[in-house]
């Protein structure tokens, strides 16, 4: 199929390389021009595992390209993924990119004589493609939707990190559409993916789900923070060994009959830590709140989900604070600054409140990340914290370590940490490291 991807940030590049991968010939629109050259000349804007080289091969093959030209994307192809970013504004979600990418394809709609299918890959509040893609669309291009022009909805469920991977081996795909010629569409574009579970529903189902899985999966990791700080409290108890009594469920990780067991993937957000962030569950549970609100069912549970989130960091400091009640020129070294391994992305990573609190106490911050150093200069200067390439260069002198990130490398700090004259406190933001193996460790829910 002749497809175009609007936006090509994680979700839209990932699509549009992925797709051509199998065999679609995909047109990327950005209004990013640099995006756009980085893109043409093969080279991702984003760090994501395994997008360069097939980012690379499907350039040269001249299986996807990237233009800032909408108009000629919608013109010359069939169905257009619109993946542009829908962030929380702080009262509710912000459709203003969705609206102006909408009123555009609208606008060469207008002359567009072939039946083209306009899908929502971005995540947006259930009714948002009734009630504010096709009126858009409609006015732009004076045509009736489900009649001149189709209408779908796809969410995307990829994982930062793994993205690549999550695409090309989807656990499910849900196909949302108005019309029968967009479902049919939907379901060209992922005849490849022939195994996989698909769900066929209306446009708000689909839109409903995306923010039902994310909202799960957060309630998850604030529900083990609720009972980690509970354990600290109480003393005596390490959240650990209570959480893995809690996986050894059957109903979580079943038990075969000879006596192995499956460990599913989901008992990974059954663990404690200093909160979740990233692009998506805050802003999705926020959304989904600020949603209810506005149709008068106020999300209890999952205000209660987002309030201890934005405490957790907070603990990490408090630790901090049990060995030096001044952090003021304590050399602390910040472990992991990504919001979780695999990805450079900062967007709302714990480690933002952590080292902002850091400086603001005055502590001798220095900072190591195997690849979001970039992206904490960007968000943090070059003035207040030394960025150190190496882990090993990031330990020297340390009073302090702080774990914020689950990067593997970090199982190797105990290691690390023998060729150090005087042992630091080690602060275990993500209980990845054996405790008994470090001589001054704290961690949450310990
Ligand atoms: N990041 C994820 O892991 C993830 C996973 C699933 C779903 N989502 C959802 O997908 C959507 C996109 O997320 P993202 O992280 O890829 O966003 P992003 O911010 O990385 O990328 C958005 C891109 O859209 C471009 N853009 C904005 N307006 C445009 C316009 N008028 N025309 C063309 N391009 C335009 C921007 O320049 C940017 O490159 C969001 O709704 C998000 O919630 C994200």
């Amino acid at each position: 199929m002749r497809i175009s991807v609007i936006g090509t940030g994680y979700v839209g590049l990932v699509s549009g390389v992925c797709l051509a991968e199998i065999g679609h010939q995909a047109i990327c629109v950005d209004v990013d021009q640099a995006k756009v050259d980085q893109i043409n000349r093969g080279v991702p804007p984003i760090y994501e595992n395994g997008l360069a080289p097939l980012l690379e091969k499907n350039i040269q093959s001249g299986m996807i390209t990237a233009t800032t030209d909408l108009e000629n994307a919608i013109l010359n192809t069939e169905l257009s993924l619109v993946a542009v970013g829908t962030p929380f504004d702080g009262d509710s979600i912000d459709l203003s990119y969705i609206r102006a990418v909408c009123r555009q394809i609208g606008a060469v709609l207008k002359r567009k004589k072939d039946y083209h299918t306009v899908v929502i890959k971005s995540t947006v509040v259930p009714g948002t493609t009734d009630q504010v893609v096709v009126p858009e669309l409609e006015t732009a291009s004076s045509k009736k939707a489900g009649i001149d022009f189709g209408v779908g909805m796809n969410p995307e469920f990829l994982r930062e990190g793994e993205a690549v991977g999550d695409f090309m081996n989807p656990d499910r795909i849900v196909l949302g559409a108005i019309d029968e010629t967009s479902l049919q569409r939907l379901e060209k574009l992922y005849a490849p993916f022939s195994e996989v579970d698909k769900i066929r529903t209306n446009t708000r189902t689909a839109e409903m789900i995306k923010y039902t899985a994310n909202s799960l999966l957060a309630t998850m990791i604030s529900f083990s923070n609720e009972i980690a700080n509970l354990c600290s409290a109480l003393g005596g108890i390490d959240v650990v060994d209570v959480l893995k009594g809690v996986h050894l469920d059957r109903r979580l990780s079943p038990l075969l009959e000879n006596g192995e067991r499956i460990v599913p993937a989901l008992t990974t957000y059954l663990e404690a830590g200093c909160g979740f962030g990233g692009s998506c569950f805050p802003k999705d549970v926020k959304a989904l709140i600020a949603h209810g609100k506005q149709t008068g069912l106020p999300m209890q549970l999952l205000q209660a989900v987002i309030e201890i989130n934005e405490r957790q960091p907070d603990r990490i400091i408090g630790l901090i604070r049990k060995h030096f009640p001044s952090l003021e020129g304590i050399r602390v070294a910040v472990l992991g600054l990504a919001f979780k391994p695999g990805t450079d992305d900062m967007r709302e990573s714990p480690a933002i409140p952590v080292v902002t609190r850091l400086l603001i106490e005055k502590a001798a911050v220095k900072a190591y990340d195997p690849v979001a150093l970039n992206e904490a200069r960007k968000l943090f200067g070059t003035k207040d914290i030394i960025y150190c390439d190496q882990l090993d260069d990031a330990l020297e002198n340390a009073q302090v370590i702080v774990i914020l990130t689950r990067w593997s490398d970090f199982q190797d700090i105990p290691r690390h940490l023998q060729d150090l004259p005087s042992a630091p406190l080690v602060i275990d933001g993500r209980r990845m490291l054996e405790k008994s193996k470090i001589t001054n460790y704290e961690g949450i829910g310990l």
